[in-house]
């Protein structure tokens, strides 16, 4: 069976990482590599899984560019087809969205285009919306303003505070984002099927 290889790209935790590899054998992609820009503590769930890891620190490079370069090159290494960001907190230049166009996805904790940026579940709150939700889209120059794949809502509730919201919005992506995967993985491959 086809399977579509993919790279991950993390900065912290790597709660979303560990749910995609956590269903990978129930779908038609595989994790090839996890990329972080710094010593993620997320890089232990690829570690346990013996899969490879690779940080490229940012504070290593010059400019954006030379950076994004970098990440790009590894991610070329490892063979994806498919390039994942989950939870990284560097914005990619121009070159990445060129060499991999349509196939680099973001997961957002907002229903975009509310609230984009790094402070996405704080400034739901402070514009005290009764809902807000999880966004997979694809990557464009623009940041967080690219193609909408999926998105579902999550209730705001009185009592919450950013870490019980986030919370439950990270509840949401653990299913989504890996179903929103797996759904181009599928298409990918079969296409890959077709023209064999
Ligand atoms: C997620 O909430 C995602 O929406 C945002 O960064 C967070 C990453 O969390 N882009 P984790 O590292 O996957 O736990």
């Amino acid at each position: 069976m086809v399977e579509i290889p993919i790279a991950v790209l993390i900065s912290g935790r790597g709660s979303n990482l560990e749910q995609i590899l956590a269903v990978e054998d129930q779908h038609r992609y595989r994790v090839a590599v996890v990329i972080a820009d710094r010593a993620a503590p997320g890089l232990d769930h690829a570690r346990a899984r013996g899969i490879p890891v690779e940080v490229v620190p940012w504070s290593d490079f010059d400019d954006r560019a030379s950076f994004t370069a970098a990440v790009c090159d590894q991610i070329e290494r490892f063979g994806c087809e498919l390039v994942v960001l989950a939870g990284f907190m560097r914005i990619l230049a121009p070159v990445a969205i060129e060499r991999f166009s349509g196939r680099i996805l973001n997961v957002h904790p907002s229903l975009l285009p509310a609230f984009p940026g790094a402070h996405a579940v704080e400034d739901a709150l402070a514009a005290r919306v009764d809902t807000t939700g999880v966004t997979v889209h694809l990557v464009v120059e623009e940041v967080d303003a690219g193609p909408i794949l999926a998105q579902v809502e999550v209730p705001v509730l009185p009592d919450d505070d950013a870490t019980r919201l986030h919370a439950r919005i990270q509840e949401v992506e653990h299913e989504l984002f890996p179903q929103v995967i797996a759904s181009i993985a599928e298409r990918l491959a079969r296409e890959r099927g077709a023209a064999v």
